[in-house]
């Protein structure tokens, strides 16, 4: 392979993703990066002299149809630049439909496993053997190769599933590279960088910590930088580049201990950023104000928009006692590279961090150009190997993510005590929980099933039963109970200190659990929800609710080892307070991964 180009000084990318709107446009970047090449995401229309200097141009997928008014273009110019291009899904039919071939839509769509069968011999397919399992997801399909492309492969319902122009460097394939469900997809876009657009490998984000110290520096053009930590990888990393830019008399970081975290947070992060500066580091205890203004409220909705505004308010006094708003104060923030773009469905994400963003000092600041966000270009994985190569905690960087508003969106309120009703599938428990059905937001109760989280077979009697009751948005089983099912009824229940104290209890041998076990590994995330079920004695039950997922826009549940379940439940049915274990079976969609 290439030489590396060390040091990676002013890094321009060699490779620019077209963007036009698919869901796996980051993935196509990451995945470049991955095979060492810098690349950035630009819209689809950007002019083509704007993208003369790439030596490759990826057109993305998209959810659009070519033939139709108002879907994402590329400037027909671009197939007349020197660099390579290859075009992905709606890339291909897109270069199809400009290059004077035919799109139509398919007789029926091709989605998921498939397998390619390759004709003829290709610069792309290099080292790929004859026939490759494939990753597809389109209706339309391009009908005519374009003159000058030769068909490079096809499926059993799809018979231009690849093609090529070789003089001219121009390639589409129908399926996605970019996802692991292709197994040659990594070699066929090492082809293309490599073999057929001339890239060279550039990138490590390693080496990028001098160059994002400099740019610091320059932003920050000797005025000084304050952030709000919150003890998850991005802000840590980012404002860890800044103390090494700036020094520690030129950065803070402040924090606010909402009362709402796991046990032991608020002492482990500032373990963290003592580790790596004295004095630092400044916490704002606020626990006792958000109990307050959270005592009686049930809503999910309205926990959220309590714990945003005083989040809002907490942050203003911050501001104004610190004189963080005189001149030689600047934002530090732990932007990264999706949320800078937007693109590939990361609206989610940005929705979920408007809250921070909403101080009015903190506007102005913005507004201002008041801004520095070292982490700006960098995907997730890349921060994660910047803050391993600055040498932070590994604890910390590869702690699972955890929600902002914390612990309150974990511990499930209910403002009336009722009884569950039975069904041939199970009972009908009048806990509402927070689901997504359809792109909207739904609150209905849980299905408990009888059978225990691990028989045979549960997942599918899960996900049937879900698909035939419209009245519920989740499953779950049950792990273990001090009471019949039958006898347990939901209780009155609001986010106090007893039931706060409870829940991070129940969390703590979870985690405790899952980390010995090192579970924790084959989970992304393991939300551990209270839940107001029980008798008045033992008013509250625990639920398990262990995921995957790549970016908690959807996610599968996971079914853990019956032996490890068994230890933790005998562990949580031994706590205070506490009737029953579920174990919650819903994938996202129906149900989201917070019960909140
Ligand atoms: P849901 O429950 O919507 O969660 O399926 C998807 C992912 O987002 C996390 N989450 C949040 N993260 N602030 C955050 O930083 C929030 O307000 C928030 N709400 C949910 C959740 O933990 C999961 O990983």
């Amino acid at each position: 392979m290439n030489q590396a180009d060390p040091g990676g000084a002013e890094t321009r990318p060699q490779v620019l993703v077209l963007d036009t709107g698919g869901q796996y446009t980051h993935l196509i970047a990451r995945k470049i990066r991955e095979l060492g090449v810098y690349c950035e995401i630009v819209a689809s229309e950007t002019p083509a002299s704007e993208l003369a200097g790439a030596r490759g141009l990826i057109i993305s997928g998209g959810p659009a149809s070519v033939y139709e008014a108002g879907s994402p273009q590329v400037d027909p110019a671009i197939f007349e630049l020197p660099a390579a291009i290859l075009g992905i899904c709606y890339g291909q039919q897109l270069m199809a439909f400009h290059r004077g071939g035919k799109v139509e839509k398919g007789e029926k769509g091709e989605y998921g496993l498939a397998h390619l069968e390759l004709s003829g011999s290709g610069r792309l397919f290099k080292g790929v053997a004859g026939r490759q399992q494939i990753w597809m997801s389109h209706r339309d399909t391009v009908t005519a190769a374009p003159r000058g492309f030769v068909v490079l492969g096809s499926t059993s319902t799809c018979a231009i599933a690849a093609i090529g122009d070789e003089g001219r460097r121009q390639y589409g394939v129908q399926f996605h590279p970019e996802v692991v469900h292709t197994p040659c997809g990594k070699q066929v876009l090492a082809n293309f960088l490599f073999d057929i657009a001339g890239c060279r490998v550039d990138w490590n984000p390693k080496d990028q910590i001098s160059r994002i110290e400099e740019e610091i520096r320059r932003n920050a053009a000797g005025r000084n930088v304050f952030f709000f930590v919150s003890g998850g990888v991005d802000s840590t990393v980012a404002f860890t580049l800044c103390l090494r830019a700036l020094g520690p008399e030129r950065v803070r970081a402040l924090y606010v201990d909402t009362g709402l975290m796991r046990e032991g947070e608020t002492a482990f992060v500032r373990g963290v950023f003592e580790q790596l500066g004295r004095g630092v580091f400044s916490v704002e205890q606020a626990a006792e104000r958000f109990l307050a203004r959270l005592a009686g409220v049930r809503d999910p909705e309205k926990k959220r928009h309590i714990i945003g505004e005083l989040f809002v308010e907490v942050q203003e006094q911050i501001l104004e006692s610190g004189h963080y708003l005189e001149q030689h104060w600047v934002l530090g923030q732990g932007t990264i590279y999706p949320d800078t773009i937007e693109s590939g469905g990361t609206a989610k994400a940005d929705l979920i961090k408007t809250h921070h963003n909403r101080v009015a000092g903190i506007r102005r600041l913005i507004a201002e150009g008041r801004l520095v966000e070292p982490l700006h270009l960098l995907y997730k994985d890349e921060v994660r190997e910047v803050g391993e190569a600055l040498g932070l905690p590994a604890e910390l960087i590869h702690r699972h993510p955890f929600p902002g508003p914390g612990l309150a969106i974990r511990c499930l309120c209910e403002d009336a005590g009722r009884s569950s009703e039975a069904t041939p599938d199970g009972y009908v428990v009048p806990l509402h929980s927070v689901g997504v059905q359809g792109d909207s937001r739904s609150y209905r109760p849980v299905l408990v099933l009888g059978q225990s989280p691990v028989a045979p077979g549960i997942e599918e009697r899960a996900t049937d039963a879900i698909n035939r009751m419209p009245g519920i948005n989740r499953v779950a089983a049950l792990a273990g109970s001090h009471t019949p099912l039958d006898r347990l009824t939901t209780q009155r229940a609001y986010i106090t200190g007893e039931r706060l104290e409870r829940l991070r209890a129940a969390d703590r041998i979870v985690r405790e659990i899952c980390h010995d076990s090192g579970f924790e590994q084959d989970v992304w995330q393991f939300p551990v929800i209270l839940a107001p079920l029980g008798t008045p004695d033992r008013p509250d039950s625990v639920v398990l609710r262990p995921i995957f997922s790549v970016d908690g826009m959807t996610a599968s549940a996971v079914i853990m080892p019956g032996t490890l379940l068994e230890a933790m439940t005998t562990r949580l049915l031994a706590l205070d307070g506490i009737c029953a274990v579920l174990y919650d079976l819903t994938h996202k969609p129906p149900g989201t991964i917070e019960w909140e």
